[in-house]
């Protein structure tokens, strides 16, 4: 569904990323880890056309994607939900959430309620007022709004209380079994791991490890360096 193949990118004329392979099935939810500054965001970025592509490849539903705009690639049915969840804090949940139907414009919003009942509590409160794990739930809901095939998701758990993260994780399983594949970002190692089928491990620009999220929990070498073991 999406594949990125040997995709180099990076800022002005500092390279970031090196020969970066990934894909992300139908249905699947994968996992993308590694300490900071390694370039995660920054492959994500490139992934949606927020910064170019200088070599390799991006074909989403077997379409070239790369050197597109942010628009068209939202409109193939990618949504991106970046760090820091970026709502705007001033309107109010249901504003935010119809604001994410700009491509389909079908503003209906139970779809996104019911898999985040909480949000349907507060869709009269403004957004900036809610606590940063009812936040994040709206920015995901927000990009599922727009009904796409690949939500990818950057920091997840970031800043968010261990309980909070679970309850938003375990909705992710029922998201792409319904239709939407998840490519995620998040410093919560385990829980990555745990939720996903694949996952690849990226230090210093360069993809280190990748394979079954399974297999990667039980490696040694992730282990050590990111879950606190031996
Ligand atoms: N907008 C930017 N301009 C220039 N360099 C950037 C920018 N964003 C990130 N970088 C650099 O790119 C590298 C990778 O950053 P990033 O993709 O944010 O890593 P991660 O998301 O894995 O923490 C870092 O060295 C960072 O300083
Ligand atoms: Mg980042």
């Amino acid at each position: 569904m999406l594949e990125v193949k040997q995709l180099t990118a990076g800022y002005g004329r500092t390279q970031v990323l090196w020969e970066m392979d990934l894909t992300v099935g139908k249905n699947e939810i994968v996992a993308l880890v590694g300490p900071n500054g390694a370039g995660k965001s920054t492959l994500l970025r490139a992934i949606t056309g927020m910064i170019p592509v200088r070599s390799g490849s991006v074909t989403f539903d077997g379409q070239v994607i790369q050197g597109q705009s942010i628009e068209e690639i939202v409109t193939r049915g990618i949504a991106h939900v970046p760090e820091g969840r970026r709502l705007f804090p001033g309107l109010t949940v249901r504003e935010n959430l119809q604001l994410g139907a700009w491509r389909t414009r079908d503003t209906n919003i139970d779809h996104v309620v019911e898999l985040f009942p909480r949000l349907g509590e507060r869709l009269d409160q403004v957004a900036g007022s809610m606590s940063g794990g009812e936040q994040q739930q709206c920015a995901i809901a927000r990009g599922l709004m727009s009904k796409p095939t690949l939500i990818i998701i950057d920091e997840l758990s970031l800043g968010l209380a261990p309980v909070v993260v679970d309850e938003i994780i375990q909705r992710l399983p029922g998201i792409a079994e319904s239709g939407t594949s998840i490519l995620m970002v998040d410093q919560d190692v385990d829980a990555a791991l745990t939720i996903a089928s694949t996952a690849y491990v990226l230090e210093a620009g360069h993809l280190v490890l990748s394979g079954k999220a399974a297999d990667l929990l039980a490696d040694p070498r992730v282990q050590e360096s990111y879950l606190g073991v031996g």
